[in-house]
């Protein structure tokens, strides 16, 4: 079966908004097994029960512009179970120009990626044309999982528009590697171990540096973003915690050089580097309630998505996925309104519940699209058109 929701029409807001992603097609996404859906420029509110396919449409946004899912998986998980291959098209306005964007994925072959029907060398050459963030419930990680998943934080945000710094990571990463394999294989020349080592040193200062000014710059914006969500009654703050602080890596290098040779690797460096999450004086991990967890990683996201923005030359997509959940009334109030108050691009916005949707609607001008989302079926019964009448007149807000 076939949907397609049309009642968007553009206007208003769009002239602040230099990408839009008009519309997408998906065929055997997850349990999505056909929909076409047009989409407004401004806000777009998918509501439906759990397990309904709102995150996998998400995802499927998310898949074409990082060729890939939000959550780490094989390429085959992603296609609708007992179905060969998947397809997703996406048709976007990017700097007044139009963007086809295809993705085709088969059992058992490698995807395809086209732009406007040609396909990509390599999918690095796509990342980066359709910058998106994407606020999921899996950011748990950030707070809770190990360092390597803040590292990860810190390095994705970085290297955009930074490729010194991507390759210094590259090139540390290449020499630890190295000398995680001499070491290993019980290497003992010391003229290999100097050369190794003066490439991971060079590389590491760089990184150190890098992350150094960076946190010193994103600290302030992710605290205006928490307090913007959480009121003014809680402190937090970001430590650049690192063995380079205070010391360089020639001589952590020089001081673990035994540890290294009995543990067999390189047990100290930047790639053990973190990014502690305080409140107050204690680590989030330890003391955060969940709904202050869920409050700092979507001031985390927002701040991220103030930095893709001023490193893209296009206005990011900003993905919402069940923000509002374990947010008490209060919080949730003050997302809506950082929500609709335009300082993002077009927006996509989940939830089970469409009170607070509802509450988005009426504070934004211009006009916005609700769908629901069934079994993976977005139903135009189901969805609603927003403009400037309706939240006037408040007449067609109940279905
Ligand atoms: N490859 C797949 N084929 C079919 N269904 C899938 C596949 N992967 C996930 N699903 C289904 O998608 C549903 C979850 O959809 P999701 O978008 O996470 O729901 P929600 O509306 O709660 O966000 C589950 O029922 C899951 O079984
Ligand atoms: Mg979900």
């Amino acid at each position: 079966m076939y949907f397609c929701v049309k009642f968007c029409t553009f206007f208003s807001f769009e002239a602040s908004k230099d990408m839009i992603l008009r519309n997408i097609s998906i065929l055997n996404y997850k349990n999505v097994a056909e929909a076409h859906l047009d989409f407004s420029p401004n806000v777009n509110c998918l509501i439906g029960d759990n397990g309904m396919g709102k995150t996998n449409i998400l995802d499927a946004i998310y898949y074409l512009s990082f060729c890939k899912g939000y959550i780490n998986q094989s390429d085959a998980s992603v296609i609708r179970h007992g179905e060969p291959f998947m397809m997703l098209q996406g048709k976007y306005t990017r700097r007044d120009v139009d963007e086809d964007i295809s993705v085709s994925l088969q059992r058992g072959k490698r995807k395809v990626v086209r732009r406007g029907g040609k396909e990509y060398q390599r999918l690095s050459q796509h990342i980066g044309l359709l910058p998106l963030v994407m606020v999921s419930p899996m950011d748990w990680d950030l707070i809770r999982g190990a360092s390597e998943e803040r590292r990860r934080f810190m390095d994705q945000i970085i290297s955009q528009g930074n490729p010194e710094y991507l390759d210094a990571l590259i090139k540390y990463n290449k020499a630890l590697e190295q000398r995680n394999s001499m070491i290993r294989r019980d290497f003992r020349d010391a003229l290999l171990y100097e050369t190794v080592e003066a490439a991971m040193c060079d590389a590491a200062q760089r990184l150190h540096e890098a992350r150094r000014q960076w946190v010193e710059v994103f600290t302030p914006i992710f605290m205006d973003y928490y307090h913007a969500v959480a009121g003014d009654g809680e402190q937090v703050s970001l430590r650049y915690d690192s063995v380079l602080n205070g010391s360089t890596m020639h001589d952590v290098l020089a001081a673990n050089r035994e540890r290294d040779m009995v543990l067999g690797y390189t047990s100290r460096g930047v790639h053990r580097d973190d990014l502690e999450l305080m409140l107050g004086d204690h680590s989030m991990r330890r003391t955060g309630s969940q709904g202050q967890c869920k409050t700092y990683t979507i001031a985390l996201r927002m701040a991220q998505y103030e930095f893709l923005r001023k490193a893209s030359p296009t206005t990011p997509i900003l993905l919402l996925d069940d923000i509002f959940d374990k947010l008490d009334a209060k919080r949730v109030e003050r997302i809506v309104d950082v929500v609709s108050s335009d300082r993002f691009g077009q927006i996509f916005i989940t939830d089970t519940n469409r009170t607070h949707l509802d509450e988005i609607m009426h504070r934004l001008q211009g006009e916005h699209c609700m769908m629901v989302v069934r079994d993976g079926m977005v139903n135009d019964d189901d969805a609603l058109r927003y403009d400037d009448d309706d939240v006037n007149s408040n007449s067609n807000l109940d279905i």
